[in-house]
């Protein structure tokens, strides 16, 4: 899949992770590049003046807010399911509400979005979804369960597309990013990728059709920990003596 020509949606592109995919995908060409954002009045990002650029409102958790989305870009050539939620709690004490959240955003967010603008793309093919799930997909993180299991349930969700999808002409490509330095984490004090890379990582695996990517150093070491031994990650994540 060329990013040169294509035409991509990218969701929850108005900070962090999104607006450096907005960045990259003009950078390598991309014809035009949906920006979805929840308020698009907040959109402060240097490319909103690019003539490629047109901002479209979007809560991947609104179903009426996805099809209209999916409507005004049905030129898509490109999905990319960035949007995401973060919020912090253990198995016992974490609030209901806040899995509840973390499931809508990440998991149903992106079931919306995908069955959406699959009609759009498998007419359009060749085409591609892009899911940025999260390593914590394979084991939780201390504090953060709610959130690794939403992404846990993405990274599933994203194997049953790409199995549906098969033939289609729709790749389907799920990255697993570790740390990455945006306002996501800021209030955690530890060695965080760039954002700017990881999106441009990501891309490049999506060009080079890999359906699994490891898209920062941290990332890809935990991949390969993981391929050797399941119960490493966790063991790391969870910090326990097991
Ligand atoms: N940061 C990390 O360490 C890290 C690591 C692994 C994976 N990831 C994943 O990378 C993706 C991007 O995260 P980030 O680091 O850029 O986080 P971020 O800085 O907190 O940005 C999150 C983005 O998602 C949008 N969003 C949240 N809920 C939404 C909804 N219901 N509808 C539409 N947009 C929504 C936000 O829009 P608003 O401005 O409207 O809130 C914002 O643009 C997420 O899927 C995240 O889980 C992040």
């Amino acid at each position: 899949m060329q990013i040169n020509n294509a035409i991509v949606f990218v969701t929850g592109a108005g900070r962090g992770l999104g607006t450096h995919f907005v960045t990259h995908l003009l950078k390598q060409g991309a014809a035009k590049v949906y920006a979805g954002a929840r308020d698009t009045a907040r959109v402060s990002a240097e490319w909103v003046a690019d003539e490629r650029v047109q901002l479209v409102t979007l809560d991947v958790t609104d179903p009426a807010s996805v099809a209209a989305a999916a409507e005004v870009a049905a030129d898509a050539t490109i999905l990319i399911n960035n949007a995401g939620t973060l919020s912090f709690g253990g198995a016992l004490d974490g609030a209901i509400e806040d899995y509840r959240l973390d499931l809508e955003t990440n998991l149903f967010g992106v079931l919306n979005t995908s069955r959406a603008f699959a009609p759009t793309l498998i007419a359009n093919g060749p085409a591609a979804i892009v899911n940025v799930a999260s390593i914590l997909a394979f084991a939780p993180a201390r504090n953060m369960t709610g959130y690794s299991i939403s992404k846990a349930a993405a990274h599933e969700f994203g194997q049953a597309l790409r199995a549906e999808l098969q033939g289609s002409g729709v790749q389907v490509s799920v990255a697993y990013p570790a740390q990455i330095d945006t306002e996501m984490l800021s209030g955690v004090d530890m060695d965080k990728a760039s954002p700017s890379s990881v999106a441009e990582r990501i891309l490049a695996g999506v060009v080079a059709g890999e359906r699994d990517i490891y898209p920062d150093d941290a990332s890809a070491s935990l991949a390969v920990l993981y391929a050797e031994n399941p119960w490493s990650l966790e063991r790391v994540f969870l910090r326990t003596g097991e």
